[in-house]
């Protein structure tokens, strides 16, 4: 199985970024962690902060990887590309969110992703990664 994690805007900011709300934990150690637990998975890992960016790395990894796993973070309120380019491929996506969107301002209620998105894991702290890796492998 080839999973692809997906991650927008400021998430590379993870460890530092508002620690009450993300953990003080890097994503790049997170990520060797999940590749420690899921050695039997082939986990590709991308960032950017720009919205093209991650609307090209959606097309590319479409067929070649098994799903996305995304969280578009920022772009989830505001992008309808990115929305477009989850409906235009293959590949089914899980979106996740570290935290529960639902309980934080308004505009963060509403998601771009969601409606083509396969399933929707929010509010695990970076565990909501390890919950969607584990729902692909259980299908
Ligand atoms: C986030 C939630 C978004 O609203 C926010 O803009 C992020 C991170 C999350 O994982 O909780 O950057 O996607």
């Amino acid at each position: 199985m080839k999973l692809m994690i997906i991650n927008g805007p400021n998430l590379n900011l993870l460890g530092t970024r508002e620690p009450d709300t993300y953990g003080n934990k890097s994503f790049e150690t997170y990520f060797s962690e999940l590749q420690f637990k899921f050695r039997e998975t082939e986990l590709s890992y991308f960032q950017s902060n720009i919205e093209g960016e991650l609307i090209d790395e959606i097309q590319k990894a479409d067929t070649i990887f098994d799903g996305i796993i995304l969280n578009a973070a920022a772009y989830t309120h505001t992008s309808i590309g990115i929305g477009d380019a989850i409906k235009a491929i293959r590949t089914p996506v899980i979106e996740v969110h570290i935290s529960n969107t639902f309980s934080r301002e308004k505009f963060r209620h509403k998601s771009f992703v969601s409606p083509n998105a396969k399933g929707i894991i929010v509010g695990f702290g970076l565990k909501s990664y390890e919950l969607a890796i584990q729902s692909f492998l259980d299908k």
